[in-house]
């Protein structure tokens, strides 16, 4: 069957009605007629597009889809890397930073119709296109724009073992290498990524599997995991919000020096800013609560993993996400999880890197206890209140019991959606 590739690419927020599209034409094709030929075009757009017209559009891929649904320093790379490591895994570390950083650059003109909704769709849009394997897509966002269809510009890509290991790569991986803390062993091991090959190495792969922390609400989703071209599941990372504050006033030390003088100070400045951890903690709670509540469209494709489970059973919480994920916990992933979660000094010196994942979980699941003043947690509290509390997470009423790590403030808590 022939199979036209002179066709269009579309770009749409079209499930709000606001529109941005950008229409490319598929240069060259991946290795044949219709190979892969999961690419996205919008179904509320009218006619869809004639490609391959002979059902391989509505075939369900084979493939699954996976989305690390988190909040920024809520241990969201350390629980992506899990499933990086599994050799049949596509992983992409938060690709919607193209997307955030070429809609924040775009003229102001743009920028003015552009709110919170467009942005999704805009995200959404790009996950499809990822999840179908068309890595193509990613070039109508990436700064400086790829040159026959090579870039440079491919964010965190050291991150992705599929990115830096063949056919994207000509040079085998150097075992453990993605472990290193440095971002730019991969583009010089490997060269500019190839967006054509990495596509074809998508394709080879039984499950994509992307990280993000850019979406607030899981409900954002809902348009693809109904989406008869996807499998897609969730899973939704979860985090102390006093914890998260604590890892965001280390990591981001700038933004957060209003927190700190209060942090050390105990007095609240006038001018700190309390929106960002409300907004964070009230759309962890939405989330959870729509997950808990067991909608039909997230039915078998939700799952809520809180970061300090995985930290404190991490062979028990990976084997219970590997099952949801639906794929058997391969021996490199034992063998990551084992060098990764042990207190182990020699390879904790190597690990000062301000994104690194946590070299000895058990260690930094509760250590945020002596990184915060008494101060700043009972303020967490007042304004986290409801997320503490449906997600098992104890408040403290002193300084003392803050500081007393015997006792722990991670309740024992199971969570199964209401319905399923
Ligand atoms: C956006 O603009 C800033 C400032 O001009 C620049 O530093 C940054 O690299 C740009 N980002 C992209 C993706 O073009
Ligand atoms: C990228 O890979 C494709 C597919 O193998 C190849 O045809 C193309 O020449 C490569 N592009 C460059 C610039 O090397
Ligand atoms: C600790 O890390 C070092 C260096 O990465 C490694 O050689 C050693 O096997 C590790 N020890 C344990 C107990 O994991
Ligand atoms: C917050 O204050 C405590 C002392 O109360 C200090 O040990 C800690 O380093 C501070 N944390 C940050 C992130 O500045
Ligand atoms: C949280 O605080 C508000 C206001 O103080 C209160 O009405 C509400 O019951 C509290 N919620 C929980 C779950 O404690
Ligand atoms: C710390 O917590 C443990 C367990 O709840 C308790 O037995 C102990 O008395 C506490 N220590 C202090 C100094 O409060
Ligand atoms: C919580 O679970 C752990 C292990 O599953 C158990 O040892 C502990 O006693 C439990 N704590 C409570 C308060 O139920």
């Amino acid at each position: 069957m022939e199979c036209s590739w002179k066709t269009v690419l579309l770009l749409v927020c079209a499930s709000l009605g606001v529109q941005y599209t950008a229409i490319r034409t598929l240069r060259d094709s991946l290795s044949g007629p219709c190979q892969g030929a999961y690419r996205c075009h919008s179904r509320r757009h009218g006619e869809p597009l004639s490609l391959c017209d002979d059902g391989w559009m509505s075939a369900e891929s084979p493939r699954k889809h996976i989305l690390v649904f988190a909040t920024t320093r809520s241990g969201s790379s350390f629980t992506g890397q899990l499933l990086n490591q599994h050799p049949e895994v596509f992983y992409v570390f938060e690709p919607l930073y193209h997307v955030q950083q070429a809609f924040t650059n775009s003229s102001s003109r743009i920028r003015r119709t552009l709110d919170r909704r467009a942005l999704l769709g805009a995200y959404r849009d790009l996950l499809l296109n990822l999840y179908t394997c068309d890595l193509h897509f990613m070039e109508n966002y990436i700064r400086p724009e790829p040159q026959d269809h090579v870039t440079t510009s491919f964010f965190r890509r050291s991150s992705s073992h599929a990115l830096c290991s063949p056919p994207v790569c000509s040079e085998e991986e150097a075992a453990g290498s993605s472990d290193l803390p440095d971002e730019s062993w991969c583009p010089r091991r490997c060269g500019a990524l190839n967006l054509s090959l990495a596509s074809v190495s998508c394709l080879s792969k039984r499950l994509v599997a992307v990280k993000t922390v850019r979406i607030p609400e899981v409900g954002d989703l809902r348009t693809l995991t109904e989406d008869p071209r996807l499998d897609l599941k969730i899973l939704h990372l979860v985090r102390d919000p006093r914890a998260i504050l604590a890892s965001r006033m280390t990591a981001f030390s700038d933004q957060f020096r209003a927190w700190k003088i209060w942090n050390v100070t105990g007095r609240q400045p006038r001018y700190v800013d309390l929106s960002q951890i409300t907004s964070t903690c009230n759309d962890m709670a939405a989330s959870a609560e729509t997950g808990l509540q067991g909608p039909a469209w997230l039915h078998g494709r939700y799952l809520l993993v809180r970061y300090e489970d995985l930290a404190l059973h991490p062979e028990t919480k990976a084997t219970e996400i590997y099952r949801f994920v639906g794929l058997e916990m391969d021996r490199r992933v034992r063998t990551w999880i084992s060098k990764n979660t042990n207190s182990n000094a020699s390879a904790q010196a190597d690990w000062n890197y301000r994104y690194s994942t946590a070299r000895d979980s058990r260690a930094t699941a509760e250590n945020w206890r002596l990184r915060l003043g008494f101060d700043v947690v009972r303020k967490i509290q007042i304004l986290c209140n409801h997320t503490l509390a449906l997600l098992g997470y104890k408040l403290v009423q002193s300084a003392a019991e803050l500081r007393n790590l015997s006792a722990s403030l991670v309740e024992n808590k199971t969570f199964q959606p209401l319905t399923w």
